[in-house]
Parts: C-alpha cells; sequence; structure tokens
C-alpha cells in the first residue's frame, strides 16, 4: 500500500472541478450501458499560453456499453490527447475484451496524467489499470471524488461485490404515513414535480420491480414519460408468484415495446403463462422463501444480477416494501410525502421518514411544490 502511495501524484487544484463535470457527463447514459457502468472520460489540456486548461475531448460509455467513454474522449481529442490529463470516472480497465485496454489506449495516445475517481471492483482491473498506466511513464492520480463517482454507478459496484443488483426502493406517503387504499386503484399522493423526479430515477435504472398487488390494483404503466425519454423506460419487473396478472393488464399489452418479466413459481398455471407469453411477456422462475411461501428474494436478485441487471428501482407496493426492508436488501432509500392525508382505511406505509432517519443516513432533501423528496442511502452497498 506505502509503494502504491508513493508511485501516485497529489491531487492539483482544478483537479475536483474537472472530475465533478466527467461525473456529470457520465450521468447522461446511467441506466443505458447494460451490464457496463456508465463512465465518463474528459481530456483537458493546459498549454500554458494563458488560456488555462480547455476541454480538448469528452467520452461516456455508449449505449449498450461499448465503446468504453475513454475511446470517445481519445477519438474526439485527437492529436491534442499527447501531453493532456484525461479525468476517468472509473479506473480504467486493463483486460484484452473485445477491444483493447482503455489504459493502453490512453498510453498509446500520449496521455500524460489520468486522474480517476472511482475504483473498480471488477478482478480485471482492481488496480491493474493504473498499474499500467503508471508502467506506461503516465502520472496517477486516484480517487479524487471516489464517493460522488460511486454513487453514480451504485448499481454495477453492488452487483460486482454483492452478486445483486442495487435496490432503490421508493414510496411515496401521505401526510399521515398512507401509501394508498385497498380496493381502491392508483391514489394520487403527490404533485406533478415529484411525479417528473420519479421519472427521471426510473430512467437511471434497469429495471423497475412492483408486487402482484400492485399490478393488479393500479394497472401501472411502469415506463419513462418524461418528454423525449420514452425510450429511457427500463425493463419491468413483477413478482406476481401465482400468476394472478391477466394479458388484459397494461404490462400485457405493452410487453412488446417494453420488456417485462414476471417472477413466477414453476407451478404457475400453464395456460395463463402461455398466454402471458404470447403477449411477449417473458418469465423468471422462482423459488419460494421456506419460513414466508413468498418469492426468495435473494434468490431472484442473483437471478437478475447474472442477466445483467445493476440497478433496480423497487416501486412497491406495501407487502413488497417490508419484504425488501426486512431483508436488508434496500441500498437507496426515496420517500416522498404529500401534502394530503388518507385516513385510517389507507394502507399504511412500512416505514415513514422519522424511521427512516432513524436508520438511515441522509443524502438529500428536497421541497418539489408540496411535496417533500426524501433520499437516505441505507449503506448495505
Ligand atoms: N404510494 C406508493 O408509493 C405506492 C407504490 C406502489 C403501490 N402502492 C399501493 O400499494 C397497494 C398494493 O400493495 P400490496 O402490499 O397490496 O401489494 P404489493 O406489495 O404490490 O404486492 C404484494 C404481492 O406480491 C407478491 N409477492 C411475491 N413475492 C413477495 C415477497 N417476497 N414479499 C411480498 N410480496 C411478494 C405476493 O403475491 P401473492 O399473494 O400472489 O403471493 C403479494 O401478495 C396498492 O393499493 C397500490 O396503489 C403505493
Amino acid at each position: 500500500m506505502a509503494n502504491e502511495a508513493r508511485a501516485f501524484s497529489p491531487e492539483r487544484p482544478e483537479d475536483r472541478r474537472f472530475m465533478a463535470a466527467a461525473i456529470r457527463f457520465a450521468a447522461r447514459h446511467a441506466g443505458r450501458t447494460g451490464t457496463n457502468p456508465a463512465v465518463g472520460t474528459l481530456i483537458v489540456r493546459d498549454d500554458r499560453d494563458g488560456r488555462g486548461p480547455r476541454i480538448v475531448g469528452r467520452g461516456v460509455t455508449a449505449l449498450g456499453g461499448r465503446p468504453h467513454a475513454e475511446a470517445g474522449a481519445l477519438a474526439e481529442a485527437g492529436d491534442l490527447a499527447r501531453g493532456a490529463t484525461a479525468y476517468v470516472t472509473l479506473e480504467p480497465c486493463a483486460h484484452h475484451g473485445r477491444t483493447p485496454p482503455c489504459a493502453e489506449a490512453l498510453v498509446a495516445a500520449g496521455i500524460a496524467r489520468v486522474v480517476s475517481a472511482a475504483a473498480d471492483p471488477d478482478m480485471r482491473v482492481d488496480g491493474k489499470g493504473h498499474a499500467m498506466l503508471i508502467a506506461g511513464g503516465v502520472e496517477v492520480t486516484p480517487r479524487v471524488m471516489a464517493a460522488e463517482a460511486a454513487r453514480g454507478i451504485e448499481g454495477y459496484l453492488t452487483r460486482h461485490r454483492r452478486g445483486r443488483p442495487g435496490i432503490t426502493l421508493k414510496l411515496a406517503l401521505s401526510r399521515d404515513g398512507r401509501i394508498g387504499i385497498r380496493g381502491g386503484g392508483q391514489v394520487k399522493i403527490t404533485g406533478p414535480v415529484s411525479d417528473s423526479q420519479t421519472h427521471l430515477v426510473r430512467a437511471r435504472h434497469d429495471a423497475i420491480l412492483v408486487g402482484a398487488g400492485t399490478a393488479l390494483e393500479d394497472d401501472p404503466r411502469l415506463d419513462c414519460r418524461l418528454p423525449g425519454m420514452a425510450d429511457r423506460s427500463p425493463a419491468r419487473i413483477i413478482l406476481d408468484p401465482n400468476l394472478r396478472v391477466s394479458p388484459e393488464m397494461t404490462v400485457a399489452k405493452t410487453a412488446r415495446n417494453v420488456s417485462t418479466m414476471i417472477a413466477t413459481f414453476e407451478t404457475a398455471d400453464p395456460e395463463r403463462r402461455a398466454a402471458l407469453a404470447a403477449a411477449g411477456v417473458s418469465f423468471i422462475a422462482c423459488v419460494a422463501d421456506p419460513e414466508t411461501g413468498r418469492v426468495a428474494l435473494p434468490e431472484l436478485l442473483e437471478d437478475l444480477a447474472a442477466t445483467g441487471i445493476s440497478s433496480i428501482l423497487v416501486e412497491g407496493g406495501a407487502m413488497i416494501a417490508e419484504s425488501f426492508l426486512q431483508a436488508d436488501l434496500v441500498d437507496r432509500l426515496i420517500l416522498v410525502t404529500g401534502p394530503e392525508a388518507i385516513g385510517a382505511a389507507g394502507i399504511a406505509a412500512p416505514i415513514d421518514v422519522d424511521a427512516a432517519r432513524r436508520r438511515y443516513a441522509l443524502l438529500r432533501q428536497d421541497v418539489f411544490g408540496a411535496d417533500a423528496w426524501y433520499e437516505f442511502s441505507c449503506g448495505a452497498a
């Protein structure tokens, strides 16, 4: 460790500013890079001609995951990359896959210095990218804004470290801590600004997950409806062990447009299954938790991670939310409270803002119209 530290060069005053810009740039493709994390790269050069440092190349992991961000930024910079500094939000890769390693490409382009943020837990990288750069004569300054960069690729990091996708649980709560009314269909709890924020959060996740109760009660669309961002709708996962969802429901009718998976038991009615499959729905076979008889969540999440899903937004309802909380499977919790009360007939939320404050670290608090938006880090990642 001491030798490693000696090999690195110290942070410079401008580093945080450019790294913050690279992290913002990376967010453009969050949730759209397949199994790869959304990484950002900026190539910055200072010709000491009084103009100060300037960005000459920008790259973000391409849709689907390739090419990597470094390749795009180097292509844009061209010859201007020689002698420049590259700001990369994740340690550059060091392994030969379908393309040569990014660390090698940075050396070949004549980059003089690499400033990196998050460490890559992928065993094929994990320090080897930095070592390759140093061996190639490149100065390396690691871990600049590492925590901020890691937050943007939380799902990818969780999948590597824990073998399951990163989980965000989001619930809308009435003033009196209710999430809906049983038999009352979709109950409007929050206003348009929070709703747009929710759609933005959806776009940044690989998948949205709800329980059969919500699917049947609300017949939700579970897509991203922000103008111009419809193609950023994540996959939909419905936990429906007894296959209660029918082909007439919206999720099934739109399954050809947005990937829709039902997590169900092998014993589910084969005719119903065939009708849903004909509508374009796919299935994930689940096992039952021996204690509750419900879908065993750790096994399901492991299977979903194996399909390349890195981040899931769990949008309820109450039973599903409670199961994820009880199993300690929530990494990020979003609670949005609306101004109106629902009353005693409402479904009680499994957690409220006060309880969340006691258990978790508050990351963000905002006021959106008449609503309050709270985001907690649950520390599981
Ligand atoms: N305010 C909000 O943020 C929000 C969000 C979503 C929904 N809602 C509201 O919540 C209500 C629905 O909530 P809900 O509690 O009835 O339904 P739910 O949580 O959406 O679904 C529960 C069902 O999921 C299935 N399931 C499979 N595995 C499970 C597991 N490990 N743990 C728990 N359930 C599992 C079970 O189906 P089987 O019974 O077939 O086994 C269970 O009955 C609706 O009124 C809806 O409007 C509110």
